[in-house]
């Protein structure tokens, strides 16, 4: 039965069409009715639909017989998102299955998340299924782009297939491909050994373990074990994604689907763990699976709910966004200002803004978000090192001995036209350069070291912008290195608002100080009193700006409702306003914090 069972994922670099490939998959497979098809069916999240971009994996199964073959091949594909931001999530579906579609545009070719992506699947030892796609675009570059792609893996272009996801031109002999190169799962013998490669909660369900069986059976009632957390529970159901859940008695080996647990504690169930049975689990020989390795944020912020009794609500849909997101790291944290609230990590400054939106959207909570910060390392005076991730935490000047803060690796591809714009940019971020290489005659590799502080920034769109959208990058942590690094505070009305403290290189501290107080002028709501902006170097103002005093509001006099009811709302106002006082005497609006996240 395993023999007809070939699970896949597809890898690209992010709008090179994954989603577009696999919603052709799920229409020639019959997987989801035509009338039911919507584009990017897979992408289920609605900020995933309005981006156009994949933010969640999403796995689904499909069936599908070969023309001339009498077998009925199950197929098992897992979605993956693009965005450099979201390689965790890669990662993990590529450790449960054994084949990749490497799918490249045409009028694109190879870029970083290409290379970045196919080095995961190389290193776990999958069999790629190379495609060029968009073949139908008429700045389409197929032949040249086949001839790069030959040559990074090694193999002949005409061996390469060229597709048009869009039009559906080439999807059946990629399908076809997928059945004949990539090789059924390995089955061993053994104990009932699951992958838990992401997870998801439901009301009544509770926390649902998405899967990959590696060795024996798990059915429905049986007592199951999550290795890790030792967390046991009856089996409520198993099942496959038709992308849908769809209930089955039990998961074979070779399968991917998932388990739902009926727990309700979403601490219980980790990314990575091995669910096996009870009875099989006291058996002294037993193993579980390697798992995966912890993902590394690169970015901090601290979030605090605007209504202080919200920590709870807020502790919760965090749990809850990490069942759906292993990446996602956090930890209690407290501020005299703030109260309660939580300092988060994140994979960048995407995923920063996509959870920012997701707790207001999904969880309704107001939040007042810092200023994203990588973790610097300070030594003090007195020779002590402590790492701090805020800016609120660095000690005073005067006990500071030296700041470092985190480097990174950076890889950049262009067509060769654009080195010199590339090359113009990098000099302007603190960066140390390294080496340029060429994959083909055309496309240059250029490697750099920067400060992780500026990656995250807005690096990226600069870079989009100075190539017309054809350079790309991947990064990886590389160590720390001392700078002449300040802190950046940013006064509303002569108070320290701490959210927006930053740490900045001295050289650079009166551009961004300016940068931020003229953004804030912009979306600070005008107050009935003149309100002046400061940005502040060690009770330095570097730069100032002015909110001009708003016009009395006639609107007000209009006002009809009973009396009784504006009573209640002044009410509820009051306990909102009370922790806006804290913060100075100017009321900032939560969206505020988010609008200073976008770049
Ligand atoms: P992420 O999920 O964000 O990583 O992107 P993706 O790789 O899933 O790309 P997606 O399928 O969303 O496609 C990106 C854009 O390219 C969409 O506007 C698609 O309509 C378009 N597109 C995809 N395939 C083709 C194709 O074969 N031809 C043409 N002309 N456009 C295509």
């Amino acid at each position: 039965m395993h023999d007809l069972i070939r699970n896949f994922v597809i890898i690209a670099h992010i709008d090179h069409g994954k989603s577009t490939l696999a919603d052709r998959f799920l229409e020639l497979t019959g997987a989801v009715e035509r009338r039911k098809m919507q584009n990017q069916y897979l992408d289920q999240m609605d900020l995933e639909r309005e981006r156009g971009i994949t933010i969640k994996l999403q796995p689904v199964r499909m069936r599908y017989t070969p023309k001339g073959e009498k077998q009925t091949y199950v197929l098992n594909l897992i979605d993956t998102p693009g965005h450099v931001d979201f390689s965790y999530e890669v990662s993990r579906s590529l450790a449960a299955v054994e084949g990749a579609i490497l799918l490249v545009d045409a009028t694109k070719g190879i870029q970083a998340q290409t290379l970045a992506n196919l080095h995961l699947a190389q290193r776990q030892g999958l069999v790629i299924v190379p495609a060029i796609n968009k073949v139908d675009l008429p700045n389409a570059r197929t032949e040249i782009v086949k001839e790069q792609l030959s040559l990074l893996l090694g193999i002949t272009p005409d061996t390469i297939l060229s597709i048009s996801a869009k039009q559906g031109t080439g999807v059946i002999e990629l399908l076809d491909r997928v059945v004949r190169d990539v090789p059924p799962p390995h089955i061993v013998d053994g104990p009932a050994r699951a992958l838990i490669f992401d997870s998801s909660f439901d009301a009544y369900k509770g926390v649902i373990a998405y899967v990959r069986m590696v060795s024996g059976t798990v059915s429905n009632r049986d007592t199951m074990l999550a290795w890790a957390t030792k967390a046991r529970a009856e089996v409520l159901e198993t099942g496959w994604f038709a992308p849908q859940q769809t209930p089955e008695k039990s998961l074979e080996p070779g399968m991917i689907g998932y388990i739902a647990t009926g727990i309700k504690d979403p601490g219980q169930i980790h990314v990575g763990d091995t669910i096996t049975l009870q009875r099989e689990a006291q058996n002294a020989a037993f193993e579980p699976l390697p798992g995966y390795r912890q993902a590394t944020p690169m970015v901090f912020a601290s979030f605090f709910p605007e209504n202080g009794e919200e920590y709870d609500v807020l502790k919760d849909a965090l749990g809850k966004l990490k069942l759906t997101d292993a990446s996602l790291l956090y930890e209690p944290e407290s501020s005299a200002g703030l109260g309660r609230g939580f300092r988060v990590g994140f994979l960048g400054m995407l995923h920063v803004e996509i959870i920012s939106e997701r707790l207001r959207r999904e969880f309704n909570l107001k939040l007042i978000v810092s200023s994203p910060s990588v973790e610097y390392q300070v030594t003090l005076k007195n020779g002590e090192e402590i790492l701090i991730r805020s800016a609120a935490l660095l000690p005073d000047p005067s006990r500071v001995e030296m700041i470092a803060e985190p480097i990174a690796r950076v890889e950049i591809i262009a067509p060769s036209t654009y080195v010199g714009g590339v090359m113009e940019l990098a000099a302007t971020r603190r960066s140390i350069y390294e080496a340029t290489e060429y994959l083909g005659s055309d496309t240059a590799v250029l490697r750099y070291v920067i400060p992780l502080a500026e990656l995250i920034t807005d690096f990226y769109d600069q870079l989009k912008s100075v190539s017309s959208g054809y350079a790309s990058l991947s990064y990886e942590l590389c160590g720390f290195r001392v700078d002449d690094l300040v802190r950046l505070d940013i006064l509303v009305a002569d108070d320290i608002v701490e959210p927006f403290s930053r740490i900045v290189p001295r050289l650079l501290a009166n551009r961004e100080g300016r940068a931020m107080i003229e953004k804030l002028k912009d979306i600070i709501p005008a107050q009935w009193f003149a309100v002046a902006l400061q940005a502040v170097i060690g009770g330095k103002v570097i730069a100032r700006e002015t909110i001009r005093a708003r016009r009395k509001d006639v609107t007000g006099y209009l006002y009809g409702g009973d009396v009784t009811r504006k009573m209640k709302l002044l009410e509820k106002q009051k306990r909102g306003k009370k922790k806006m006082e804290e913060l100075g005497r100017v009321q900032i609006p939560h969206n505020v914090f988010l609008e200073m996240l976008k770049r």
